[in-house]
């Protein structure tokens, strides 16, 4: 019987050796130290010994059941110990990897420019206001002196919706909203969209964005304009920027200029940037024409003002040398971003 108690704790302690799931120890526990298992056995046949061998046997029996005992507790923290560090292992965190970059939105070029463009003139005390995109002709064409016939309609193709709504053409408009509501002395810009059904190419868009400026008050003259443009101009590209006015046409202005800046690639020699003229246009002004302040109910025999609308998208052109306009509209970001 000892040999037995012997044997069954050399079984035992090699089985657990070998196990290694959790449910097979539990197994072995039953097997050999549970209330059917080989221990109980052996100690049912207790009785077959003699008095003397009794409690020799019993207490080796019982040596044998809490070594199996003890043996299960510790294999199975074993176990789980070492279930855990394999957890731990497994999911184990980098925390000093890089993380993922977000990517931050940041302002569109013709933004960035125009903010520019707003902030010069708010230095200057202008105001900034908006204007509707859906126009009445009245105010696109007829209160600007650009009656039904007149050919200047030519120049600007035009989206009509009916006979007189249409998709504003310029922000020239804006210039008559403003001189019915509001008295001089008047002192806005107006930027914002136009649109044009013009086919697309490198300098051509049927949606493009202008900037409007007026200034009406008493004894506003040319000089007045010449001054506010050729700080503009100096603000915008720079102090040693050349300005030169250019007569012009304008229904709504007399006199009209267009002000050119001298090219500040080839300083007038002509090249590339400039076509070889050496003179880049910018804009065309003028002095609010006495029909159109009377129009707006303005008496151009007290009052005089000048007006001057930009292209947004040539300014921005010149400014960053881009020489496709389409890339402004596209939206492709590896252009957009080198504007962060
Ligand atoms: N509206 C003109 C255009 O789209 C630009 C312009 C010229 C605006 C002279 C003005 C101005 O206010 O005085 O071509």
């Amino acid at each position: 019987m000892k040999q037995k108690l012997e044997e069954i704790r050399e079984r035992a302690r090699a089985e657990l050796e070998a196990a290694s799931v959790v449910e097979d120890i539990e197994a072995l526990r039953i097997k050999y130290a549970g209330k059917k298992g080989e221990l109980t056995n052996i100690l049912k046949q207790m009785g077959k010994l003699s008095p003397e061998e009794r409690p020799v046997v019993g207490q080796l029996a019982n040596e044998v059941r809490s070594f199996i005992e003890n043996a299960v507790e510790k294999k199975k923290a074993e176990l789980a110990e070492a279930m855990l560090e394999k957890q731990l292992e497994e999911e184990k965190l980098d925390v000093t990897l890089p993380a993922d970059v977000t990517p931050l939105g940041h302002k569109h070029p013709l933004s960035i420019v125009l903010d520019e463009i707003k902030e010069i003139f708010v230095g200057m005390g202008f105001e900034i206001v908006d204007g509707p995109e859906v126009e009445y002709d009245y105010y696109n064409f007829e209160a600007l002196n650009i009656p039904k016939d007149h050919p200047a309609r030519d120049t600007q193709d035009t989206f009509y919706i009916t006979d007189n709504i249409l998709l504003r053409t310029q922000t020239s408009p804006v210039q008559v909203r403003v001189m019915e509501k509001q008295k001089p002395p008047i002192r806005i810009i107006s930027p914002g969209r136009v649109f044009r059904s013009d086919a697309v190419d490198a300098t051509h868009s049927p949606l493009f964005h202008q900037i409007e400026g007026l200034v009406v008050d008493k004894d506003i003259t040319f000089a007045d304009l010449k001054g506010t443009l050729e700080t503009f101009i100096k603000r915008l590209y720079g102090e040693e920027s050349v300005v030169r006015f250019r007569p012009h046409h304008f229904p709504f202005t007399e006199p009209s200029a267009e002000v050119d800046v001298q090219c500040f690639s080839c300083k007038g020699k002509g090249c590339r940037v400039c076509k070889n003229e050496g003179w880049i246009e910018i804009l065309g002004c003028g002095m609010v024409h006495p029909k159109v302040l009377e129009n707006c109910g303005i008496d151009p025999e007290v009052y005089s003002g000048f007006a001057l609308g930009l292209g947004l998208e040539r300014v921005a052109m010149r400014r960053y040398g881009v020489d496709d306009m389409r890339l402004f509209f596209d939206n492709d970001t590896r252009f957009l971003s080198q504007f962060e």
